[in-house]
């Protein structure tokens, strides 16, 4: 656990100094580009400068990603302490100070558990020098990132190590400071009728559950959040099976289930004055002999039939069981479910921006404007009524793809699924598909592996 502390002064002999172009002086070989970061030994110690480029252009990714690197700079140059100098710049100060630390706990993560030598130095004290933000707020900052990372590590650890099972242990584990949590095994959800996540999960060894997270932080305040996270610990793609190529990554597809998971350990942390449940739909998408199959008829929780056309639709059928049965049972004000739900978002919107989707306008722009302020940003795509009409099949009351040509808005009628689950509540959905992990390694501030993108998205919409 790394210790965030303000300082007015520092005697540490390392420390992080951001420059922009402007005021960059006469570093010798050294730009200030963004993110460009440099090694000086000086009479005060050793500085790490971080560029922030042109100060007019710098936004607070810019610090978040700069911050990390430097970071990293600190593992290689086995430093357990550092102080940080806060830049002055024309930027709102607490955004640039939940910036950098931001950079310092999601920056200093490692996922080391598969190596054999793993003994890496680890940051342990952080000075924020000329800090201003308040302790609370220092706090709550690092308790989100702390969910960030917490939602990186479930992501990233092996899919036969993270079932629907061991979700449910982790959710359990969560169970103090007012969160209450449950599970419905699947003999529950047989009894209750949640069909479509019994014939997503059935072929498994590792059962499916609905994993629910009940927090009440504020009794005198009705409204209730629901936040729903798709909870596939393994997407095989089931009897459409996955092909090489695209299969390999495919323990990342309980990202949503994860980005709940993080939210609510930095509940137990803060104990907000809100309300919100967390759901969990958690299945492996198996093949095997007891799998469901294609043109398969199920029915749902709320009684609408849905022809299989593709086994490997799998999310939104999980999620549309898991979206009505947690309105009918909780009544949410607003449900929002995230999701790696469609290879489509990657090729809408690549890797920087999730798909966001929505039935009520507000909502939509509430958390477009969230993204806009965490850099964990948001682009709203529409469902029009031709998408929602390209899901009606002949033999049930839904088909879960539509009839369009192969790879034709699959992001969109994903969505134009979904909502026909959620009735007259304010929804939304998130698709984090491109977002949620990623193979290539890092690029600015999301980093290599599993993101935890969305954490600190949905932390702050709560205001948690
Ligand atoms: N889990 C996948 C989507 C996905 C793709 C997540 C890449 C992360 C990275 C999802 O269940 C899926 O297989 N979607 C299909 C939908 C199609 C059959 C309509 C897809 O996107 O190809
Ligand atoms: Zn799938
Ligand atoms: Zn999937």
């Amino acid at each position: 656990m790394i210790k965030i502390r303000k300082v007015k002064n520092s005697n540490c002999p390392t420390i992080i100094r951001f420059i922009c172009k402007s005021i960059k002086g006469n570093i010798v070989d050294f730009k200030a580009e963004v993110e460009e970061i440099t090694v000086r030994y000086e009479k005060e110690g050793t500085v790490i400068y971080c560029g922030l480029g042109e100060a007019e252009k710098c936004v607070p990714i810019d610090i978040r990603a700069v911050t990390m690197r430097a970071v990293s700079q600190l593992k290689k140059l086995e430093r357990t302490s550092v102080a940080v100098e806060i830049p002055s710049i024309n930027l709102d100060r607490k955004e640039v100070e939940k910036a950098i630390i931001d950079g310092i706990i999601i920056g200093s993560y490692d996922f080391s558990k598969y190596k054999s030598s793993n003994n890496t130095t680890k940051l342990s004290m952080v000075e924020l020098i000329g800090a201003q933000l308040p302790d609370a707020m220092i706090k709550k900052e690092i308790e989100i990132c702390c969910g960030v990372n917490y939602a990186r590590d479930l992501v990233n650890d092996n899919a036969g190590v993270v079932t629907p099972q061991y979700l449910a242990k982790e959710a359990r584990k969560l169970e103090k400071n007012g969160v209450k949590v449950s599970t419905l095994n699947h003999l529950e959800l047989k009894k209750k009728g949640l069909n479509l996540i019994l014939a997503v999960g059935g072929a498994s060894s590792t059962p499916p559950n609905l994993i629910i997270m009940e927090y009440y932080g504020n009794k005198k305040d009705k409204k209730v959040h629901a936040i729903v996270g798709k909870g596939v610990t393994f997407d095989s793609g089931g009897q459409n099976l996955k092909g090489t190529g695209h299969i390999e990554t495919m323990r990342q597809d309980m990202a949503g289930a994860a980005v709940v998971l993080g939210l609510f350990l930095a509940i137990t942390k803060l104990k907000p004055a809100i309300n919100v449940i967390g759901i969990i739909p958690a299945v492996h998408n198996a093949i095997g002999e007891r799998s469901f199959f294609p043109g398969d008829v199920y029915k749902a929780y709320n009684g609408k039939t849905v022809e299989i056309i593709s086994t490997d639709a799998e999310g939104r059928l999980i999620l549309a069981d898991a979206i009505s049965y947690g309105i009918d049972k909780y009544h949410p004000d607003i449900i929002i479910d995230i999701a790696t739900l469609t290879g489509g978002i990657i090729t809408a919107l690549g890797e920087f921006v999730a798909g966001l989707f929505s039935n009520n306008d507000d909502l939509a722009n509430k958390l477009f404007m969230t993204g806009e302020k965490t850099g964990e940003r948001l682009w709203r795509l529409p469902i029009y009524k031709e998408y929602e009409d390209s899901l009606k099949s002949d033999i049930a009351d839904m088909r879960n793809i539509s009839k369009f040509k192969k790879g034709y808005a699959s992001s969109i009628t994903g969505a134009a699924f979904i909502k026909e689950f959620v009735g007259n509540t304010p929804w939304a959905h998130i698709d984090i598909a491109g977002t949620a992990y990623r193979e290539n390694g890092f690029c600015r501030d999301m980093p290599q592996f599993a993101t935890g993108f969305g954490v600190r998205l949905i932390s702050n919409f709560l205001e948690i």
